[in-house]
């Protein structure tokens, strides 16, 4: 035992030295200002390594540190060549970085042995377009070993794609290289293909086949090594097929990357999902991915849809493709699987969704009414729609909403302009027929009518707006015998003015809407129930939430009146009174002085609130409600109220401020004076105090009413 033990401890030491010395050697990685013993002939080398991109060069990426060499010196004109001093080949692999120019013996490297080239490699172009990425390639030099040897970095071509980029040349026991369209076949039985994310990691292109057919395309930072997240891809709709998993640049040195892709009935985090540190509560927010704006809202049925900007894998903006929820409150929502994915047209931007009550397009089947989505196919933003413009197309569905179709004749507004984008579709009763807004280019938005939703006419225009278009008729006052049509763009910001089917005319220039920090890109419902009359609006709320396997969140659904003030008719914006159904413990004062150094608060400790105030701040200076340490403050003398770095102008009505606020874990939204004011902010409150201040400054303030809610989660 002891000298089989001693033979064991013999050979690790033997081993050891061995292993050491089969670490890779760094032959160059151009991190200098010239190029050392290397020796540069000709122009096109510069004075050394550069620094990245050159001018006039597409962006240059890939490359590690921060030179390489890029012979783009003077553009492709120039030409030389750059040589290495004499090397051992003491490794089985040279790896090496390259890109730029693919003309072989022109724009190449090169191994020399006895002055005769050995190896040859050069970069993936020819042909223009392209791209400037770097990846790794890798020769098999064991047959040379002990030789010596020498490398020329050679540029001889001097039109299109006429230079060569290289970086970090290494010898190696391990390969290093970068292989074009690597597959793996998974017979699909099962829900979802999960894939491991990091964001920040070079983006790769992934494409599923289904019967020979490219299904779904999308772009990834698939993780090297340890992920920050999964994402799944649903691929339950292909059971029973063989899906072909294909990914465009798959690299060997990827410890996690596309070998680690599972097909499984749950995706990683499944277990936590809704729990994670930093998920809103009672705000809607996507399982997994970036959300923006809010798409498609529509009720049908006792269900309330609601679509958005969704990329499944990642959480930066990308990949477009409508998410997609059901609620039957508009506050508890059950995601469901995407509903529209890119495809050769481009991919799907936002839009609208209709119920086709008279089936006017003809696609209605049986009793089941036809939804209707119009969005905008966003041209070549993928490669399958690469150089394909903006067009406005359509979708249905024949099953509630549940899933949905293309229409075979997409699109049905061709190019206007390329950008051109939004189609929001209602159906307007006095004239019979359906419009789109639609926004064009710069501040322009165009109304377009249409009888069967397949064929559009351009009406007129509306000037003003950016972006997401909205339009529709609010009674003033509650008045239905005196309505007005509001029109506004992504800022929310809106004119009041008449609309008679074709065109809009305002009666009012341009009013603010909000005043917080994430505000964009709302829509109302379409089709609210008759008996219900109101107008909800939803909009995205542009709140980072970092670290977290999800991106952005959807703001409360806010009611919208028109009512008339002292200024004219404006627009007020509420809280749904659904938001009651989440009370759980009340606390309320009434008539209390608060004097400076009171807080009628302490007692209470919480995360998400639904706080009511009604006060009177007689000769105090300031009011704050303090909300987790963060304060919303009411200047009495400015009439003024201001939360994080904001303000909005408040004065009070018959001496009473009324502030109304709803706190979630990554929001503050504030409605002042019944909604004459709306500010919705992003805040991260999860690392603060959960008590909450109502404090008076220089003076008291009488406390009319206060009423705290604490408020459950609207997560399982
Ligand atoms: C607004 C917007 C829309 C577009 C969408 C793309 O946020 O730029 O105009 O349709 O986002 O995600």
């Amino acid at each position: 035992m002891n000298s089989l033990l001693t033979c064991f401890v013999w050979m690790l030491l033997c081993v050891i030295p061995a292993m050491a010395a089969a670490g890779d050697i760094l032959i160059a990685d151009f991190e200098g200002d010239t190029y050392g013993d290397w020796q540069a002939a000709g122009q096109a080398f510069g004075p050394g390594p550069a620094r990245g991109t050159l001018p006039s060069q597409m962006q240059v990426s890939g490359f590690k540190g921060k030179g390489l060499v890029n012979t783009f010196y003077q553009g492709d004109g120039t030409t030389g060549t750059l040589t290495s001093p004499a090397f051992k080949i003491e490794r089985n692999f040279i790896n090496f970085l390259i890109g730029g120019g693919g003309h072989s013996g022109q724009t190449c490297m090169n191994l020399l042995a006895d002055g005769k080239v050995v190896r040859t490699a050069a970069g993936p172009n020819t042909a223009p377009g392209g791209s400037e990425q770097l990846d790794w390639q890798s020769w098999n030099v064991s047959e040379l070993a002990g030789q010596t040897v020498r490398i020329e970095i050679i540029d001889q071509h001097t039109g299109g794609w006429g230079h060569i980029n290289v970086d970090h040349i290494v010898q190696s026991n391990t390969r290093h290289q970068v292989i074009a369209n690597k597959e793996r076949i998974f017979d699909l039985q099962k829900k979802y293909l999960n894939f491991p994310v990091k964001t920040g990691a070079a983006n790769r292109l992934v494409r599923l086949f289904i019967d020979k057919q490219c299904v779904r395309e999308f772009q990834i930072e698939i993780a090297p090594e340890e992920p920050d997240f999964w994402v799944y891809l649903d691929v339950s709709e292909f059971a029973g097929k063989q899906g072909i998993l294909q990914i465009d640049r798959y690299d060997s040195a990827w410890k996690t990357g596309f070998d680690a892709v599972t097909h499984a009935d749950t995706f990683p985090g499944q277990d936590t999902l809704y729990r994670e540190a930093l998920r809103p509560q009672f705000h809607f927010s996507s399982r997994r991915g970036w959300l923006n704006d809010t798409n498609g809202m529509v009720y049908y049925k006792g269900r309330y849809h609601l679509f958005y900007q969704h990329n499944p894998y990642g959480w930066n903006w990308g990949n477009m493709t409508w998410g997609h929820a059901v609620s039957t409150d508009m506050v508890r929502w059950q995601e469901r699987p995407d509903a529209l994915h890119p495809d050769a047209l481009g991919t799907i931007y936002s839009g609208s969704a209709v119920v086709d009550h008279n089936n006017t397009s003809g696609l209605q089947m049986d009793d089941e009414k036809t939804l209707v989505a119009f969005y905008t196919s966003a041209g070549g933003n993928n490669p399958l729609s690469q150089g394909k413009p903006f067009t406005q197309s359509m979708a249905y569905s024949r099953d509630g909403g549940k899933t949905w179709t293309k229409y075979e004749h997409n699109p049905v507004i061709d190019k206007i302009i390329d950008g051109s984008r939004d189609p929001r579709v209602f159906w307007h009763k006095p004239t019979n027929k359906w419009i789109m807004i639609l926004w064009i280019d710069g501040s322009t938005l165009s109304i377009f009518n249409s009888s069967d939703l397949k064929t559009w006419h351009r009406q007129s225009d509306v000037d003003g707006f950016f972006e997401c278009p909205e339009l529709f008729e609010l009674p003033v006052d509650g008045n239905p015998a005196n309505a007005r049509w509001v029109v506004y763009g992504a800022s929310g910001d809106y004119k009041i003015g008449r609309f008679d089917g074709t065109r809009f005319v305002p009666d009012t220039g341009l009013l603010k809407f909000e005043y917080g920090n994430c505000f964009y890109a709302s829509q109302t419902f379409n089709d609210m129930p008759p008996s219900d009359g109101r107008r909800v609006q939803m909009g995205w709320a542009r709140i980072n939430m970092p670290e977290m396997p999800f991106n952005q969140m959807i703001l409360f659904p806010v009611t919208l009146t028109l009512r008339t003030t002292p200024d004219g008719i404006r627009m007020f914006t509420e809280p749904i009174r659904e938001i009651e159904s989440l009370h759980q413990q009340h606390w309320q004062k009434t008539n209390l002085t608060v004097k400076p150094g009171d807080n009628p608060l302490a007692d209470i400790k919480g995360e998400l609130f639904h706080i009511l105030a009604e006060f009177n701040p007689q000769d105090a200076q300031s009011c704050s409600l303090v909300i987790r340490d963060t304060p919303i403050v009411y200047d009495a003398a400015k009439q003024q109220l201001t939360c994080l770095d904001k303000s909005a102008p408040l004065a009070p009505i018959d001496g009473k401020i009324r502030i109304e606020v709803l706190v979630d874990r990554m929001s503050i939204e504030i409605f002042a004076n019944n909604g004459l004011i709306y500010m919705p902010l992003g805040v991260n409150l999860t690392l603060r105090s959960d008590s909450l201040q109502f404090r008076a400054s220089q003076g008291d303030i009488l406390v009319e009413k206060l009423d705290v809610y604490q408020l459950k989660s609207i997560w399982p």
